[in-house]
């Protein structure tokens, strides 16, 4: 199996890593949009017009589906995706509820959802999660996380204070789901700040959910990973030498 992975920029290489632990697929094309990241700020139009340019580019490659890490794609342009796309598509957010689904059956257990801007507006993961009977959520866009994260700041000062900033005034919850690519890199801050809270990762969802819906006979001894970008590709290999 082949797989195409998405995202606005550097930032799915965090699903990328989930997806070669397991060995799920013998090759792996990314394409981050490194031009025209971040995507979490724009609005819906611009989202979807990105990720139907990205899947053009991925038509040019033998791949059985293309994963959508980025959460801003996956809250605005899946549908349109799978609609125009000639091999099988996932993104991230279905995947984050249905992995949180499987480790509780608790529906009042408190949710924090993090993500970008256009992730939370659009709702997406509190309509799937209450539409699994979900009731307690909090939905946060801490946006200073993305630029601190591409600055390599997985720790420290400054990242203290702003997750202080952030979280200073909320109630520990049960679950956080971190809904956005770059915030799998923070997690252990995080996990310090909020030390009892289950942390869901969207590349571990993204394996749970891919190996419950697709039957991979095979795993392979190791991925062959192809990496371009719509801008400064060096970058980002550069990147996922360090990530990776
Ligand atoms: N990849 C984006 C996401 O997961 C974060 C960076 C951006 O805003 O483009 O929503």
């Amino acid at each position: 199996m082949r797989a195409g992975v998405f995202d606005s920029g550097v930032g799915g290489l965090s699903v990328v890593k989930s997806l070669k632990e397991h060995k799920l697929f013998s090759e792996i094309i990314y394409f981050g949009d490194t031009a025209r990241v971040p995507y979490g700020v724009k609005d819906k139009n611009t989202i979807i017009r990105y990720s139907l340019e990205a899947l053009e580019f991925f038509k040019n490659f033998d791949i059985d589906i293309m994963i959508a890490a980025c959460n801003s794609v996956s809250a605005y342009a899946i549908n349109e995706l799978k609609q125009s796309a000639p091999f099988a598509i996932s993104g991230v957010i279905e995947p984050g509820v249905l992995a949180l689904k499987n480790k509780t059956d608790d529906k009042d257990a408190s949710i924090l959802i993090l993500g970008t801007k256009a992730t939370i507006n659009s709702g997406r993961y509190e309509t799937l999660l209450r539409e699994y009977g979900f009731n307690n959520i909090t939905s946060l866009a801490p946006s200073l996380f993305v630029p601190i994260v591409e600055e390599g700041l997985f720790e420290g000062e400054v990242l203290e204070t702003v997750m202080h900033h952030y979280f200073h005034n909320l109630q520990e919850p049960d679950f956080i789901i971190l809904g956005c690519t770059h915030f799998p890199l923070i997690a252990k801050e995080i996990s310090h700040y909020f030390p009892h809270a289950t942390l869901i990762h969207s590349g571990e969802a993204v394996v749970e959910y891919l190996q419950s819906k697709y039957s991979f006979e095979t795993t392979f001894q190791q991925t062959a990973i192809k990496f371009f970008a719509s801008e400064n590709p060096d970058k980002l290999k550069q990147t996922a030498k360090t990530w990776l």
